[in-house]
C-alpha cells in the first residue's frame, strides 16, 4: 500500500513511523514532512491546506489512502474534498471536525448530550460580553475561550474581572486573535488535573487509547506562557480503570451517539481533553485529531498495525478489530528553540543525534530541515525524544540521559516531565495503595 501523512510536526513523524513498521505498506509520502520524516518517508512540498495538489498527487501516485494530522485542513474540508474526488482519507468531516473548530458548537454539542463540562455563555457581541463580567465578583477567576482555532493560543485563565475584561477587548476588538476571537465564550474555572484521552472511531463504535497527560506550560512546574506541548507522558496513574470507564461511558459513549444523531461523519481519532472536577471528569475541549506531542508518547505503545487500524476505520468496521497496547510506560520529552512560545532564531546545527542508540528511545522531528547533509533547527518545537520502559522511574532517567546526548544553540527543554505522576505514585504508595 502507499499512504500519505498530511503535516509536518513531530505527530506526522510518529504516525509516518508506525506506517513505517507496517509489512503492508510499500511507501509512505509526507506533505511537506520535515528534517526526520524525510528519513522514512518522501517529503511532498504541498502545504497542508492546498487541496488541489493533494489530490492530485494521491491521484498520480497510486496512493491508498491518506491521514491527516493537524486541525486546519480538517477544518477546512479537506476530508469532504478528498471524498468528493472518490479519494480515501482518513479524518472528520469539515462539519464533525466543529467539534474543534468552533468552541461554541462544541458547548452546544456537549450539552445537548449531555456530556459534563464547565458552565458557560457564548458571546458574538462585546459589549454583552463586557456587561455580562461586570456582574461578576471582583476576584474570580473565570475562563475566555476563542471561539476559532487559534494554535493553542486561544484559551484564557483570568484573575478576576478587570483581567478577564482586558482579555476580552483583546480578542472581540484588537482581534489579536484575528476571526478566531470574533466570538467567545466565558466559562466557570475548574482547576484540577488535565488528561488527554484519544479515541480511534469510524463513527460507530470506539477504541480508547490509553490516557496521557501533555505538559503545557514552556517552564518546569507549570510555570512561563504556554506552548504547543512542551511534553507528555503515558499512561497516567490518576487514569484508574474506574475512570476510564467514566470517561467511556459519561463522556465517549455520549459524543459517539451524538455524532450519529447529527449524522456526522467521523472517521480518524478523536481527542477528548478532561479535567477533573473534584472525582468527576469533566470535557475541556474536543480536538478532532491526534494531539501533539500524545502521539509521540502514545504511538510507541501500539502494537496493531496502524495500517489495519485505518482500514477498519475506513471501512466503519473498527468494531471488529482488537487493537492491543505495549503494557509499558512512555514519555516523551520536547527540546525546542531559545525564545519558544515567542520568536526565536532557525538555522542552528542539531548535534549529537547519532549518539542516541538505545533501542528504546526514539527521535521524532518536529521544527528541523535537512541542509547539505545535516539536521538544522527550523521551528519552535524541534524534537520531541522518546522513550519507553517497564516502570516510570526507568523510562524518565532513560529520555532524560538521551536529552543530554542532543545539543543545538539556545535549545530548552522541561526538565520536570511524568515528576507530577511519580509524586503522586510515592504518595499513593505511602497511603498504602499499589499503582
Ligand atoms: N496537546 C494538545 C493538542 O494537541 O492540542
Amino acid at each position: 500500500m502507499r499512504v500519505l501523512v498530511v503535516g509536518s510536526g513531530g505527530r506526522e513523524h510518529a504516525i509516518c513511523q508506525q506506517f513505517s513498521k507496517s509489512f503492508k505498506i510499500k511507501k509512505i509520502y509526507c506533505a511537506p514532512g520535515n528534517g526526520g520524516t524525510s528519513q522514512i518517508a518522501e517529503n511532498i512540498s504541498i502545504s497542508v491546506n492546498d487541496f488541489d495538489k493533494l489530490t492530485d498527487f494521491v491521484r498520480g501516485n497510486k496512493i491508498d489512502f491518506t491521514f491527516v494530522g493537524p486541525e486546519v485542513p480538517l477544518s477546512l474540508g479537506i476530508v469532504d474534498y478528498f471524498e468528493a474526488e472518490g479519494l480515501k482519507i482518513v479524518g472528520p468531516s469539515k462539519d464533525a471536525a466543529r467539534l474543534e473548530s468552533s468552541k461554541i458548537y462544541s458547548k452546544e454539542f456537549m450539552q445537548k448530550y449531555d456530556i459534563p463540562t464547565a458552565q458557560y455563555k457564548s458571546f458574538t457581541n462585546i459589549d454583552n460580553a463586557l456587561a455580562f463580567l461586570e456582574n461578576l465578583e471582583e476576584n474570580k477567576k473565570i475562563v475566555i475561550k476563542a471561539d476559532g482555532l487559534a494554535a493553542g493560543k486561544g484559551v484564557y485563565i483570568c484573575n478576576g474581572k478587570e483581567d478577564a475584561k482586558n482579555v476580552v477587548e483583546q480578542m472581540m476588538s484588537d482581534k489579536v486573535l484575528g476571526n478566531a476571537g470574533a466570538s467567545i465564550i466565558i466559562e466557570e474555572y475548574i482547576g484540577g488535573p488535565e488528561l488527554s484521552y484519544l479515541v480511534f472511531t469510524d463513527g460507530i463504535s470506539y477504541s480508547m487509547m490509553p490516557a496521557s497527560q501533555d505538559h503545557k506550560r514552556i517552564n518546569d512546574d507549570d510555570k512561563g506562557p504556554n506552548t504547543g506541548g512542551m511534553g507528555a507522558y503515558t499512561p497516567v496513574p490518576l487514569a484508574t480503570d474506574e475512570l476510564n470507564k467514566k470517561v467511556a461511558s459519561d463522556i465517549v459513549c455520549k459524543v459517539i451517539y451524538g455524532i450519529k444523531a447529527e449524522k456526522l461523519d467521523y472517521k480518524g481519532v478523536l481527542y477528548v481533553g478532561i479535567i477533573m472536577n473534584g472525582s468527576s471528569p469533566y470535557v475541556l475541549e474536543f480536538n478532532c485529531r491526534f494531539g501533539d506531542p500524545e502521539t509521540q508518547a502514545i504511538l510507541p505503545l501500539l502494537d496493531t498495525d496502524l495500517t489495519d487500524i485505518c482500514g477498519a476505520i475506513l471501512d466503519k468496521k473498527l468494531t471488529n478489530l482488537k487493537i492491543n497496547w505495549k503494557k509499558e510506560f512512555s514519555i516523551c520529552v520536547v527540546l525546542a528553540s531559545g525564545g519558544y512560545p515567542g520568536s526565536f532564531k532557525k538555522g542552528f546545527e542539531i548535534k549529537g543525534l547519532e549518539n542516541i542508540k538505545d533501542k528504546d528511545t526514539i527521535v521524532f522531528h518536529a521544527g528541523t530541515k535537512l541542509e547539505n547533509g545535516k539536521f538544522v533547527t527550523f521551528g519552535g518545537r524541534v524534537l520531541s525524544i522518546t522513550s519507553t520502559a517497564s516502570d516510570i522511574r526507568s523510562a524518565i532517567d532513560k529520555v532524560y540521559s538521551n536529552v543530554k546526548l542532543v545539543h543545538f544553540e539556545n535549545m530548552h527543554y522541561r526538565k520536570d516531565i511524568g515528576k507530577s505522576c511519580l509524586h503522586n505514585i510515592i504518595k499513593r504508595t505511602l497511603n498504602g495503595k499499589q499503582d
